[in-house]
């Protein structure tokens, strides 16, 4: 069965327009696991533009699946995350200037450095994950590197414009999972995924997760977040 992992910063940002305490993130998550969740995606920023600190310790404390600690390889961010102990981090590249993470990790370029990060977080029982285009050269780099997990980047599978693109696409995620699975790695995938597009990519059998945030807290606006879920999970399986 695909699980699903939501992602919850759509929801601190919605709070942080305002500057209070609503609407909570970590109700969100509460939500979200009793509606069938079973993984909780929070992206903890440099700029902390959405989640804060504050919301990683409160998270930490009631998620009772499995808290996905999204974040880049910066000093800062890897020391709060040896402070947490999540089960997981998803390791990003993280631009200041950018709306969303645009792509996915050049892990081939530092594998030396990537590995020294692997090493530090499984010191810690941290599972490492790295968000990849669906590519065998960063496939290898994350065996390479020691990671538990590759997610492969979506995004432009999502965004393709024509039914073309997103065939090919969609080729290169699939065959990406199938070499990926066979070299014993878990699989998530994520990024643009909506009530459109995720029927397809479900069918992929080698993808273990998939990572939503962005489709499903819009959908809860109008029906809940509950029955967005439940719709998502529906479409999923
Ligand atoms: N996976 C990763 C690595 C991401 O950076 C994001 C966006 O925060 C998502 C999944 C979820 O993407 P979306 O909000 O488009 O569903």
């Amino acid at each position: 069965m695909l699980r699903l992992n939501v992602n919850i910063d759509h929801v601190a940002t919605v709070r942080n327009a305002r500057g209070g305490f609503e609407p909570d993130p970590v109700e969100a998550a509460m939500i979200a696991e009793r509606a069938g969740a079973e993984g909780i995606v929070a992206h903890l920023r440099e700029d902390r533009r959405h989640i804060k600190d504050a919301d990683l310790r409160r998270l930490k404390e009631i998620v009772t699946t499995k808290l996905d600690l999204e974040m880049g390889a910066n000093e800062e961010i890897i020391q709060i995350a040896l402070k947490t102990i999540p089960e997981l981090v998803t390791i990003v590249p993280e631009n200041r200037m950018e709306l969303t993470t645009e792509g996915g990790l050049n892990v081939s370029g530092d594998i030396d450095r990537f590995t020294k990060l692997v090493d530090r977080m499984h010191e810690k029982a941290i599972k490492v994950s790295f968000f990849i285009e669906p590519e065998m050269k960063q496939i290898d780099a994350v065996l390479a590197s020691g990671g538990d997990m590759v997610e492969f980047h979506t995004g432009i599978y999502a965004n393709a414009i024509n039914q073309v693109d997103m065939d090919s696409e969609f080729l290169k995620v699939k065959s990406s999972s199938k070499y990926a699975h066979k070299n014993g790695l878990l699989i998530a995938a994520g990024h643009g995924l909506n009530y459109q597009n995720t029927k397809l990519i479900s069918s992929i059998s080698e993808i273990n997760e998939l990572s939503i945030g962005h489709s499903i807290i819009s959908r809860a606006v109008f029906v809940g977040l509950e029955q967005a879920i439940m719709e998502m999970l529906e479409l999923m399986n």
